[in-house]
């Protein structure tokens, strides 16, 4: 690679972006990343890195930072969307236990939801009790979480709306909410770069600004001042992939209110085994 270049503007660099784009897509792992996703990753690596091998592994990693690791087997997701509608379609005085052992089921494939079941029975109740019913909700950066909104205190026929940078997983959501008894869309995006504009009552941030901050320091707090919503959940995790880490709640808690520096918001801290969450008042009027 030549002298490194300050973005793609050459019609050398962009042949790279472009050669680096087609290598991470062949890959099973990455084939339905957000092009754009990848794209800008690349970008960021072909500036940073001595050859365009480089820039394709480091690119890799990045993505396996923030997605891949979470996934550990292929998603089955046509099984899956069978399963949420059998549940969904079973006899009315058996389906809420069949769909929730259906998203149970789900949830286990995602290690973020997976780590989140045991709490599932009092999670929401215990964050949103106040604001309860919720009417309307963004899910960012979601995951399989969407799954969980059996345990919901959510209004009847609620709108819904996620975001996560994998397609497939987007449309899996798409076919499935429905079953889930909410109105709302999932949409493919990368919320470094572009912020969800709906306005909600509750925005979902769940252990995804740890995640972001990865690729850019700055996107958690972009995030927290950016997001229409009344409320904002937003979580960190207690324990890393790996097991267990001393410190991280600490480390964590410290770094949420540094992040809210003088904003005149109030909220409230929950602690669970796994997961530290903040609900944050900020109080702007959904539609
Ligand atoms: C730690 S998981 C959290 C998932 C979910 N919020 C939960 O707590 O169950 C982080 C999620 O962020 C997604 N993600 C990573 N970078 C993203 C980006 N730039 N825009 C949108 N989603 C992103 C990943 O695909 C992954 O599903």
């Amino acid at each position: 690679m030549g002298a490194p270049c300050g973005c793609p503007s050459s019609s050398a660099s962009q042949q790279q972006l472009n050669q680096l784009l087609e290598a991470v897509l062949a890959g099973s792992k990455y084939r339905h990343v957000d092009k754009d996703f990848i794209l800008s990753i690349g970008a960021s690596e072909l500036r940073k890195r001595r050859s365009l091998k480089e820039a394709i592994k480091a690119t890799r990693n990045k993505l396996h930072q923030v997605g891949g690791a979470y996934q550990q087997a292929v998603p089955q997701y046509a099984r899956w969307l069978d399963e949420l509608r059998q549940a969904a379609e079973s006899r009315s005085d058996e389906r809420d236990e069949l769909v929730r052992t259906a998203c149970r089921d789900i949830m286990r494939h995602h290690a973020s939801t997976r780590e989140r079941l045991p709490e599932l029975d009092r999670f929401y109740n215990t964050i949103l009790s106040d604001i309860a019913p919720v009417h309307s909700v963004i899910d960012v950066a979601c995951g399989l979480h969407p799954l969980a909104i059996p345990w919901m205190p959510l209004a009847a026929n609620a709108r819904y709306y996620a975001c996560d940078i994998y397609q497939d997983m987007m449309d899996f959501l798409n076919a499935g909410l429905p079953y889930l008894g909410v109105q709302g869309e999932a949409q493919v995006c990368d919320v470094i770069h572009a912020c969800p504009t709906q306005r909600v009552e509750v925005a979902f941030l769940l252990k995804a600004i740890p995640c972001l901050e990865q690729l850019d320091p700055l996107a958690g707090r972009r995030l927290l001042e950016t997001i229409h919503a009344d409320h904002l959940v937003v979580s960190f995790p207690v324990a890393s992939l790996g097991g267990r880490s001393k410190g991280m709640l600490m480390n964590y808690e410290s770094h949420f209110v540094d992040m809210l520096g003088d904003k005149p918001w109030s909220f409230e801290r929950f602690v669970f085994p796994t997961e530290l969450v903040f609900l944050v008042r900020k109080q702007e009027h959904s539609t």
